[in-house]
């Protein structure tokens, strides 16, 4: 296991994106989770040098954990950080008391302290684990990782795999984090800490081997703070085949492009149909043009196949609409930040204005709340459906996330969604309406919050409880 590591670390050293084997079962027993000071590469070599960071393991990203739908997890974490910190396992429905909430489920671990995570993964998919304490900072300088959960019966659809997490940082032209901007105002009331700097893997610009004739089963990661990535594969087939872990039923990509919400996932199944030898980009497709972050560099070797088949879906795509007779049904107003209407919002139970909000660092709402936690934004017994009807009555774009269940988008804008969706955060951009809806089935004391991070620390957030 320590060798392979070895070997993984020295691969990405030399600019060389780590390709996972075929499954490995989990190593039985606890696995350790240290997350503490380190030092990344994370700027091109040849311009800038290293960051200054806090990894997990000393890893950025931290340690992909990897292991089979059905199994269990244990994990120590022991906090090596001069802050408390905390990590929580998005998108996995987990037992409420491991959900990693600060505040909510858990006291944060203080330095030099630890915390025994222990839970079963049960759906296969694309997730990941990250602090959830300071996000904003503790996320803005490496806390995150790769979560793989494989299907038990295994997916035919693909020759390999490969973890493909996108990070966007902002850094200075020495090469490291701009501390000095971390928790500004601006940054919180408009887009979220935006980052200057793209790193996959934790590097820029790696190279990705692949074969010709082989399909890939490319999963691929924003772990950014605010950033909404739309990526770009020309040149490649490439089906859809799961989103934030969901199976869907393939289809291709339109476009050859796809776009991510911090915290969103995507799995793809690329059919690598280029000659040996070609070099084919990964973009990340912005308003000001394409940029090159990543490639896919294709070896000598004779190619594996000639022609490619229509991907199998994954086990459990074309999951059923939710049953929503006798639902919660609810909206969920998003306001405030920048160049919004919101006049007021209550923060510490008072009803305030904009200039005190700002003050406070609580500029955006959930129906006119600040972040106030002391009451849940609801409550519903167990096993009733919730329909959620998310109004973005704001400038800009959010990431809506729910803790501990997977929901199902119904509409947008009132119209039925072409594919609803299941997923764990939906992007609602600026005016958008977006109908969501759930089983509420997992006990406990969920959040709900925006993934843009700076939003969510300032005021973004609620919960709900289930019992
Ligand atoms: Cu990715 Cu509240 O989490
Ligand atoms: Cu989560
Ligand atoms: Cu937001």
């Amino acid at each position: 296991m320590i060798a392979r590591r070895q070997l993984l670390s020295s691969a990405t050293a030399a600019g060389l994106v780590t390709l996972a084997g075929p499954a490995l079962a989990a190593t039985p027993g606890i696995r350790r989770l240290r997350p503490a000071p380190a030092i990344a590469q994370l700027a091109p070599a040849d311009m800038a040098g290293p960051a200054d960071v806090w990894a997990y393991d000393g890893q950025v990203p931290g340690p992909e954990i990897r292991l089979i739908a059905g199994e269990r997890v244990q994990v120590r974490l022991e906090n090596g950080l001069e802050q408390p910190t905390s990590v929580h396992w998005h998108g996995i429905r987990i037992d409420n008391a491991m959900d990693g909430a600060v505040g909510l489920t858990q006291d944060a671990v203080q330095p030099g302290g630890s915390f025994d995570y222990d839970f079963v993964a049960p759906d296969a998919g694309s997730y990941w684990y990250h602090t959830h304490n300071r996000g904003w900072e503790q996320l803005a300088r490496g806390l995150y990782g790769p979560l793989i959960v494989e299907e038990p019966e295994g997916w035919a659809g693909a020759d390999r795999d490969v973890v493909l997490v996108l990070d966007d940082w902002r850094l200075g032209p020495d090469g490291r984090i701009d501390e000095e901007s971390f928790g500004t105002m601006m940054d919180w009331s408009h887009a979220g800490r935006l980052g200057n700097s793209l790193t996959v893997n934790g590097v820029s610009g790696p190279e990705i081997p692949l074969r010709s004739g082989e399909g890939v089963r490319l999963r691929l990661f924003n772990t950014a703070n605010a950033r909404v990535m739309t990526l770009g594969l020309p040149g490649h087939t490439c089906w859809l085949v799961a989103l934030d872990g969901h199976p869907v039923v393939p289809r291709l990509l339109a476009d050859n492009a796809l776009t991510l919400a911090p915290a969103q996932r995507a799995d793809v199944l690329l059919q690598a149909e280029a000659e040996p030898g070609a070099r084919l980009p990964l973009q990340l497709i912005t308003p000001g043009g394409e940029f090159e972050a990543a490639s896919f560099s294709y070896g000598p070797q004779p190619a594996l196949r000639t022609s490619f088949a229509e991907p199998a879906p994954l086990p459990g795509a074309g999951r059923p609409a939710v049953d929503l007779q006798g639902a919660l049904a609810l909206d969920l107003v998003m306001g405030g930040g920048a160049m919004g209407a919101m006049q007021q919002a209550i923060a510490d139970g008072q009803q305030r204005g904009m200039r005190e909000l700002v003050a406070m660092g609580r500029v955006w709402a959930f129906n006119g709340i600040a972040g106030d936690l002391d009451e849940p934004l609801f409550r519903v017994e167990r096993g009733r459906p919730v329909h959620l009807r998310m109004v973005n009555d704001t400038a800009w774009p959010h990431a809506i996330h729910i803790h501990g269940h997977h929901f199902k988008i119904l509409n947008r804008n009132g119209a039925p969604d072409p594919h609803g969706d299941w997923r764990d955060t939906v992007l609602a951009e600026r005016g958008e309406t977006v109908d969501i809806a759930y089983i509420a089935d997992n006990p406990g004391k969920w959040l709900l919050h925006c993934h843009m991070l700076e939003h969510q620390a300032a005021g973004m957030v609620t919960w709900f409880e289930v019992g």
